[in-house]
């Protein structure tokens, strides 16, 4: 099928790419003329694992394209996806000017040759399956004053779940493809556009094996509003497990129970699951707390007061400031103290700092007087230019971070962090003090290692052993 995707971020490069790896013809369209341009040359504007070579590969088999005009693709093209940004506004509602400006656009592009596909795969208030075919027809008359009778298209919504540094697995062997359609012609075309992921029956790329034991990928199929309220229930689910966790750590430190026992030991309850109980410093990125805040603003325009949303806001937000706390617990005065701090990200393999803890806690410590250093495997340039207003110093390694630190703050989770010489990095510091925000190390080690360790929920006192724990019950869950 001939596709186009309107948007190259981080959802429309990912998808256009797996659309082109599956055997479809893409078109990648974007207004940024130097993403296009990098893009043309094979290098993706953002960091994610795969990306490049799922590219690599479609350009091989001419099998994707990327322009800035829009019009000459959507003419040719049987589905056209929407995937670009849906930011804030103040007021916690999406800023939907530019779905606006894509639906418009897509409406002028379309003639009556055939009938086309419009999939809005932008994070969207509900109801705005309805808004996109208002503005693909407004965009149409614009266009042609004299009429559009014979200009046939249909509207689905097929939101997007991938999550950043692992985009390309969870595209190609998704836990689900959610689609809601206006009729039954549009979702037919849907389910062809789908249908090798839903059999599973492509090789797996290079390096991204498809997980053991899946056959296929249900295709979910819905209302238009019933698919983008899926699309935020999930993520103010997800927000919301991972701030009943929160809340667990706290007061596991306030008893002395150690949570990432707790965490394991509830996890084994199928009703509730392992994953996503992870404490730490709270969520971060571009998506949950965006799409809490649209969630609570569409509920509040139908008269109804989510007491559970605003709670997951308000304990996350708290997450992030506990990092500040224990800072001064153990530092008193944070006034010209140099604190460094793991990772800017906001979360591991993405250069993606949109709401990164990171960036708070700088914020904070540089208002409070303090010297911020950091360090990130892949994030440190793109920190450098979105955040010039920010004075802080850019370290090349953990050791040029530690040196002559008087803490260090784990704020990202990178893998290669675990694999640290702890006790050396203890030793280049001014004082070895390690605020571990995603409870990265065994804090006996860190303590072996000679850090003054503080963790998230984490027991300081020394445990009985060996204990009388069942056999098999991992200490800490697996990441999410
Ligand atoms: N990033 C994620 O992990 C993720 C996951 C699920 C859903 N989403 C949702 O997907 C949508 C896209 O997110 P993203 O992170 O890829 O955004 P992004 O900001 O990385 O990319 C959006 C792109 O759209 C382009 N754009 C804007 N207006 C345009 C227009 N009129 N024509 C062509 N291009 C235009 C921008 O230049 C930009 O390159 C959002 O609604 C988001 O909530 C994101």
């Amino acid at each position: 099928m001939r596709v186009v995707v309107i948007g190259t971020g981080y959802v429309g490069t990912v998808t256009g790419a797996c659309f082109s790896y599956l055997g479809h013809q893409v078109t990648c369209v974007d207004t940024d003329a130097a993403k296009i341009l990098r893009l043309q040359r094979g290098e993706p504007a953002i960091y994610e694992p795969h990306l490049e070579t799922l590219l690599r590969l479609a350009a091989e088999r001419g099998g994707i394209q990327f322009t800035t005009d829009l019009g000459p693709p959507v003419a040719a093209a049987d589905v056209v996806f929407i995937a670009v940004g849906t930011p804030p506004l103040p007021s916690g509602e999406a800023d939907l000017s530019y779905l606006e400006a894509a639906a418009r656009s897509i409406g002028a592009a379309m003639d009556d040759s055939r009938f086309r596909v419009v999939v809005n795969k932008s994070t969207v208030p509900v109801g705005c399956g309805n808004l996109v075919e208002t503005l693909v027809r407004e965009g149409m008359g614009d266009a042609r004053p004299s009429g559009c009778r014979g200009v046939r298209f249909g509207v689905a919504s097929n939101p997007e779940f991938l999550r950043e540094g692992c985009a390309v697995a969870d595209s190609l062997y998704p836990d689900r493809i959610v689609v809601g359609a206006s009729d039954e012609t549009t979702m037919e075309v849907m389910r062809q556009l789908y249908a090798p992921l839903v059999a599973q029956n492509f090789d797996a790329p290079p390096g991204v094996p498809r997980p053991s034991g899946m056959t296929r990928a249900p295709l979910v199929s819905a209302t238009l509003t019933s698919a983008e309220m899926i699309k935020y229930a999930a993520n103010a689910f997800l927000a919301m497990k991972i701030g009943f966790a929160n809340e667990m750590a706290n007061i596991c430190e306030r008893v002395g129970a150690e949570v990432t026992e707790v965490m394991a030991g509830i996890g084994l309850d199928s009703r509730i699951g392992a994953r996503f109980l992870n404490p730490g410093l709270g969520w971060g990125g571009s998506c949950f707390g965006k799409d809490i805040q649209a969630l609570m603003h569409t509920a509040r325009e139908y008269g109804y007061e989510s007491k559970l949303l605003q709670a997951s806001l308000e304990v996350n937000a708290a997450q992030r400031h506990m990092v500040i706390q224990k800072l001064q617990e153990k530092l008193f005065i944070l006034k010209g103290r140099s604190i460094g701090l793991l990772g800017l990200a906001f979360k591991p393999d993405t250069d993606d700092l949109r709401d990164a803890p990171s960036l708070y806690i700088a914020e904070r410590l540089l208002q409070m007087g303090a010297r911020v250093k950091c360090f990130d495997p892949v994030a440190l340039e793109a920190c450098r230019q979105q955040r010039p207003d920010l004075r802080l110093r850019y370290c090349q390694s953990v050791r040029e971070l530690a040196t002559d630190s008087d803490a260090l703050v784990v704020v990202t989770e990178w893998a290669e962090f675990r694999s640290l010489d702890l006790a050396e990095i203890a030793s280049l510091m001014a004082k070895p003090i390690l605020v571990d925000g995603r409870n990265l190390f065994d804090p006996d080690a860190a303590l072996a290692a000679g850090f003054d360790y503080t963790g998230v929920g984490r027991c300081p006192r020394p445990r009985p052993a060996p204990s009388p724990r069942e056999e098999g019950v991992p200490a800490r869950m697996p990441a999410s």
